[in-house]
């Protein structure tokens, strides 16, 4: 399988990059093909709302020129896309809204019966970190995820949330157990 990592954090060697980076040792260790792309080394533009988009169906379509449409074309490529992110402000980071809002170039007619989407039949699963617990806090990262997935014409692989994150010295067995775990549910 081609699974496409996007790692949302800026710290190289934070919590996120760190569970990420066993989830990516997990998927190469049951013979995946694993790429990530460290979101933050890129340029991203948010989305302009144009719908230019939209009036081309066979691509991407996006007119903006910074590194977003390569990244669309690597996620269009993926039979697995692994978003990851620490929680800010109780919703992913700007790099991974940023890719996840360009994604609106990769779908057309939206609630019309020919809706259509080139991310169609991939799969999505969403890994995020956070300071906090999951109640009053997660909860909401997660439930507009798991909504993408109908634009995306996607099926949802999984999620992960780790909670009480400090510094990934102090990340425990019991942490690595849950996110390897994650990593055999969503390489199947
Ligand atoms: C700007 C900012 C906002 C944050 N907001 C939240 C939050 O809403 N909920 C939470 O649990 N943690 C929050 N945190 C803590 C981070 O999510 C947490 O430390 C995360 O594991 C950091 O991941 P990293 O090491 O990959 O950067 C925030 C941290 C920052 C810097």
């Amino acid at each position: 399988m081609n699974v496409l990592t996007l790692l949302g954090s800026a710290r190289k060697k934070g919590n996120t990059a760190t569970a990420l980076g066993w989830v990516e040792d997990a998927l190469t260790g049951m013979g995946h093909d694993v790429t990530r792309v460290f979101l933050h080394g890129k340029n991203l533009n948010g989305c302009m709302g144009c719908a230019q988009c939209k009036q081309v169906i066979s691509a991407p379509g996006c007119i903006q020129k910074d590194d977003i449409p390569e990244i669309l074309d690597q996620m269009t490529a993926a039979d697995l896309i692994v978003f990851a992110s620490p929680l800010y402000f109780w919703g992913p980071s700007a790099q991974i809204k940023a890719v996840i809002d360009r994604t609106y170039s990769l779908y057309t007619r939206y609630h019309e019966t020919d809706h259509s989407s080139l991310l169609e039949g991939r799969r999505e699963a969403f890994l995020m970190t956070g300071a906090g617990g999951w109640d009053n806090n997660a909860e909401g990262a997660f439930a507009a995820f798991k909504r993408m997935q109908k634009p995306h014409k996607t099926q949802y692989a999984g999620e992960l949330f780790l909670a009480n994150c400090t510094v990934p010295a102090e990340m425990t067995d019991h942490t690595k157990e849950k996110t390897l775990s994650f990593a055999r549910q969503i390489g199947v």
